[in-house]
């Protein structure tokens, strides 16, 4: 410890201290928007943290280093984007960063929100300007001015599948002649989005742009067997991490930090081990499965007599204000269990670079069918961490199980197999170092902003080239 304080004093390192606090600045930005893109899944956020956030957070300029050329034949057309609502959550963030990126390249873009609060809000109002700031036309999303601009788009890009209830609550009769000019980008896979009143017109759209295989897959099946409807030509679109991430990321003196700091704050010393699991707490998100499964290793630990360092479970997501429940049942757990000094509870918080310097193994333990795709599994992997994951959904696209971490079983089955491997990570220091090694080049080679800006581009072309053939 003293010899990490006494390098920090010195005035050579300390310009290195303050453009790591700049870094760190901005990265709380990115992460504001990652963390709100995982979470989005499940359920769409609290808007009220988001309308906290929204005076304060600068929109992200994102995929720098995404060659521009590639969209050159977007240069003269006109994109209208159609969002369900307008917050710093994950499914509207996404469709502004894909907006900018249009801005870029010289497309004429424009914004409409389809549910806006009764309301005016103050948070709204401030995320329209930056918006517009930027370029993009902001539109009201009905009427006869919004029909015409919708007849005159070349493309309409419809954000998350509610979206769906805005075609026929304002296009009426047109809708036939609109939907061929329709890319429709699909971020949910809970069941209640199946639902005829949302995507009766999904078959006759141009295309639709998923997450994950396996979300486009769970679509698929879905679709054709609960609603009788077929799903358009479809385009699976892998997220990627923000180059401010990876700044961080790939900066060891500001994971040594930032390292240092939770630690000190967690209470945990720099050899101790840490498992941790960052999501929001619910139990689609698996935290009470995973403190079972912490449980059951520190119990395995102790039957075998192992020599490993001190363990500890780390739960990033907390919120003792929302669902209650479940909060409490993870707090009595360890409590009775007698394992309340080796767990931690950590507040919900957009800044989650920190915590993946911080600790040694993601666990995602996303249930049922998973996540459709888990942001935090290529966040952790860029911090050079090992994933314990569940072998569902997005997570088995990104993990290679016993390569890049080993993946467990959903429910309670996989209970005794995460606790083995959180042994294995334990016991075996080589294993797990190697593994947390071979996640980083698996995602500089597939999961970075500039791969899923390249494959946006590919499916842009497409549907332009479909809807519009006499344009190209
Ligand atoms: C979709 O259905 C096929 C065949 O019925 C099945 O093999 C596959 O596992 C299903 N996929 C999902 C994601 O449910
Ligand atoms: C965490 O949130 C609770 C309320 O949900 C609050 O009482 C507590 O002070 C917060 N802890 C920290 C460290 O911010
Ligand atoms: C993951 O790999 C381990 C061996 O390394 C194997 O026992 C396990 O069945 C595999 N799990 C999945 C889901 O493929």
């Amino acid at each position: 410890m003293a010899k990490y304080a006494s390098t920090w004093i010195s005035p050579h390192k300390s310009k290195r201290l303050l453009l790591l606090l700049f870094v760190f600045s901005i990265f709380v930005i990115a992460i504001l928007f990652l963390w709100s893109s995982l979470n989005y899944c499940y359920y769409r956020r609290h808007a009220g943290i988001a309308s906290a956030m929204a005076d304060r957070a600068v929109i992200p300029t994102s995929y720098s280093s995404f060659d521009k050329n590639r969209l050159g034949f977007m240069r003269s057309k006109f994109v209208l984007l159609v969002s369900h609502e307008l917050s710093l959550s994950g499914g509207p963030l996404l469709l502004m960063e894909l907006a900018f990126l249009l801005r870029n390249v010289g497309t004429e873009v424009a914004w409409m929100t389809y549910q806006k609060p009764a309301e005016d809000s103050e948070a709204i109002y401030s995320l329209e300007h930056k918006i517009l700031d930027r370029g993009v036309q902001v539109l009201p999303s009905s009427g006869q001015d919004a029909v015409n601009t919708v007849l005159k788009s070349d493309m309409i890009i419809l954000n998350t599948a509610v979206t769906g209830k805005w075609l026929e609550a304002v296009l009426k009769e047109h809708i036939t002649e609109v939907l061929p000019k329709i890319l429709w980008w699909i971020h949910e896979m809970r069941g209640h989005y199946f639902k005829l009143d949302y995507v009766k017109h999904l078959p006759y759209v141009a295309g639709a742009m998923i997450d994950s295989h396996s979300t486009a897959e769970y679509w698929k099946n879905r679709t054709s067997e609960r609603l009788g409807i077929a799903m358009p030509s479809t385009y699976v679109v892998h997220l990627g991490n923000s180059k401010e991430l990876m700044e961080v990321a790939e900066d060891a003196v500001a994971r040594r930090v930032l390292r240092e700091h939770i630690r000190e704050s967690l209470g945990v010393h720099n050899e101790d081990l840490l498992f941790a699991i960052i999501n929001s707490v619910s139990r689609g998100k698996g935290q009470d499965l995973f403190l079972q499964s912490f449980y059951e290793s520190l119990k395995l630990v102790h039957i075998k007599k192992l020599q490993v360092p001190a363990m500890h479970a780390v739960i990033v997501g907390s919120d003792m204000s929302g669902h209650t429940k479940l909060e409490m049942e993870l707090r009595t757990f360890a409590v009775k269990q007698g394992i309340k000094d080796r767990v931690h509870f950590v507040n919900k918080t957009l800044t989650v670079a920190p915590f993946l310097a911080a600790i040694d193994v993601l666990v995602q333990n996303s249930q049922a069918r998973g996540e459709c795709f888990g942001r935090i599994t290529i966040e952790a992997m860029a911090f050079q961490l090992p994933v314990l994951g569940t072998s569902a959904g997005g997570t088995t696209e990104i993990v290679i199980n016993g390569s890049t971490g080993l993946l467990h079983p959903t429910g309670k089955e996989g209970i005794p197999i995460l606790a083995q491997n959180m042994v294995k990570l334990a016991t075996q220091v080589e294993t797990r170092l190697t593994m947390g090694k071979k996640g980083f080049p698996r995602v500089m080679e597939r999961f970075m902003e500039h791969h899923m800006a390249e494959r946006i581009a590919s499916v842009l072309e497409e549907v332009l080239h479909k809807s519009n053939p006499r344009s190209s």
